[in-house]
């Protein structure tokens, strides 16, 4: 014998879920990997599930929201642990990272590895992305209007990701994460806040590349993290 009742409360209780599932883009059950997350995740955010990097760049897309799309061979959305403690932010794409759709290739990125390994981690025990996700031509500076549209992006990222802790590489990611015109050289050196995350800017490594006595500086940098890292495990 059925107890009526509580198959009733089990039926509003799945109606209710679904209610949830489908506000959140869900369009049915199935056994596919993303649902099969989703279903692991469920719970751990209060407001329902919240976005993966995976829907994020599905929303990105192939995206045309603004003019550098033209001159780009391929988006450079971010590599590493979609968990990362500490997330790297750079500028945006250089050359190398335009040709192969991953962020810090070329020299500068080269450099990078070498300061994540200075830490003791590895480039698959972090985040690295850039505040913008295509190459401007030239490597010209980005735009206000082109931060404008690719910004939220990198912040849904950030979202998604919940790091304790961004290095801002360079004058350029500080300013904008900090939204503010301090130069980096008053920056550096001590933790800014961005949304609960702790900020910690330094030197770009492509200006270590053309200025290697500021490697001191930034290994200053790099120490004050490390010391605070540590302490948050
Ligand atoms: N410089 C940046 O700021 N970002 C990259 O990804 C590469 C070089
Ligand atoms: N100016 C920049 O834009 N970045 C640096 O890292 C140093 C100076």
């Amino acid at each position: 014998m059925i107890d009526k009742q509580a198959f009733n409360l089990a039926l509003e209780e799945i109606d209710r879920t679904l209610v949830v599932l489908a506000a959140d883009g869900y369009r049915g059950f199935d056994c596919s990997p993303q649902s099969l997350e989703k279903i692991e995740n469920w719970g751990q955010h209060p407001d329902g599930f919240a976005e993966t990097l995976e829907d994020i760049r599905a929303d990105l897309g192939d995206c045309r929201r603004c003019r550098l799309a033209r001159g780009r061979k391929n988006i450079v959305f971010g590599a590493g642990l979609p968990a990362a403690k500490l997330v790297f932010v750079g500028e945006g794409p250089g050359f190398e990272e335009d040709q192969q759709g991953q962020p810090f290739v070329g020299a500068a990125g080269q450099l990078l590895t070498r300061i994540i390994g200075a830490i003791k981690l590895d480039r698959a025990q972090v985040y690295i992305c850039n505040i913008i996700k295509c190459r401007p031509p030239g490597n010209r500076n980005p735009e206000s209007d082109e931060i404008k549209s690719c910004f939220p992006f990198l912040e849904r990222q950030l979202a998604a990701i919940q790091p304790d802790f961004i290095v801002a590489l360079g004058a350029f990611a500080a300013q904008t994460l900090l939204e503010t015109n301090t130069p980096i050289s008053r920056l550096r050196k001590r933790f800014h806040e961005y949304n609960g995350i702790k900020v910690l800017p330094t030197y770009h490594p492509a200006y270590l590349l053309r200025n290697p006595d500021k490697k001191r500086d930034v290994w200053e940098d790099m120490k004050m993290l490390m010391k605070e890292y540590r302490y948050e495990d």
